[in-house]
């Protein structure tokens, strides 16, 4: 078994020792998955937040953002293209928003992608800290995966990358990671990777804290400065290397497959922002999931989570290895149904 002291040596590798890392991850993730890619496009549904991390562009104190909602129709025709695209699943994104009109939306929202795929397409949410009642709701409209970040499981760090108060609480934010599991999603977990104030020992315990958490499906990726958002700002002077935080981030992936063979890990968009082969990479590191946007054209500008985000994906060096028309579900969760 691989201890934290391992981990770390791992995380630390360099040259010929790093590449073999990255070998390995590949090696392992053949082995018990394949090397098949699934595609989920995603769709940024709005970028209204009542949330205010330190580190995201979209936080709601950031006044120089345009807030936008999709209409039904804009939703519809993104998830229609998916569907025609035969992407097999979708991704509908957006910022922390509880009223019970929005959860609403979102559950006619699940309905109607359903509906108009025959039920075929795979719907995975991301849309933050909900009650127990509102994702069951979500669940049995007919979505089956969740994203939702513990972004740092170091609860110091947690707490200087958030604001101050009951609405941003650590506690809160596992508590619904866990309520998601008992709801019957599978769950997706990552962390930001090279936040200021972080240590290599605190991305060791990241990925000990995800096998712990068993989860089902991982999106991590380098941090990145926002423009909008002060914590980026006031800790310019710590922040580490794009290469490192780049390089980093790759030894992550490779080392949570090796951690967890079976599950679904995302190549996430924050390493194309600092590389345009980022997210090839990262498939050449153990990934298997990449995450097109499939966004109207004319709101993505607007939905900066940090600085430089890349606006598409070109996918023509991977295509023979995209399993067209599949959910991809994670087979990690699928073997622990059994
Ligand atoms: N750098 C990198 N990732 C970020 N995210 C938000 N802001 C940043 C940033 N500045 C990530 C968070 C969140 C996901 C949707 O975007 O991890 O969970």
């Amino acid at each position: 078994m691989y201890t934290k002291h391992n981990i770390i040596e791992m995380l630390n590798s360099q040259s010929s020792d790093m590449e073999r890392l990255f070998a390995r991850g590949v090696e392992v993730r053949n082995s018990a998955i394949g090397d098949g890619v699934y595609l989920r496009g995603l769709i940024e549904y709005s970028n209204i937040c009542s949330k205010d991390c330190l580190y995201c562009g979209i936080r709601s104190s950031n006044r120089e953002v345009e807030r936008y909602v999709l209409t039904e129709t804009q939703v519809l025709d993104a998830a229609k293209f998916a569907y025609e695209s035969n992407y097999g699943s979708v991704v509908l994104q957006c910022g922390e928003v509880k009223s019970e009109r929005h959860i609403t939306l979102i559950e006619h929202l699940v309905k109607e992608m359903k509906k108009l795929s025959n039920g075929t397409l795979g719907i995975t949410l991301s849309m933050g800290e909900q009650t127990l009642e509102c994702y069951q709701r979500w669940f049995d409209a007919g979505a089956h995966r969740y994203l939702l970040r513990i972004e740092s499981s170091n609860r110091d760090l947690y707490n200087k990358i958030h604001p101050n108060n009951p609405q941003h609480s650590y506690d809160e934010r596992i508590m619904a990671i866990e309520n998601l599991r008992s709801v019957g999603f599978q769950v997706g977990s990552g962390v930001m990777i090279g936040l200021p104030y972080q240590s290599v020992e605190d991305l060791a315990d990241d990925l000990l804290w995800m096998k712990r958490m068993d989860i089902d499906m991982c999106g991590m990726g380098p941090y990145l400065i926002s423009e909008g958002a002060p914590f980026g700002l006031e800790s310019a002077h710590l922040l580490k290397s794009e290469q490192w935080r780049f390089e980093t981030s790759l030894k992550m992936i490779a080392i949570l497959r090796i951690l967890m063979p079976k599950i679904n890990i995302a190549a996430s968009t924050a390493l194309q922002a600092i590389n345009p082969m980022g997210r090839i990479k990262a498939i050449e590191c153990g990934a298997n999931i990449i995450m097109p946007n499939i966004s109207p054209e004319n709101i993505r500008a607007n939905y900066n989570l940090y600085n430089n985000k890349p606006r598409s994906f070109d996918s023509k060096i991977i295509e023979d290895r995209v399993h067209y028309g599949e959910w991809g579900d994670s087979s990690h969760f699928n073997s622990k149904k059994r």
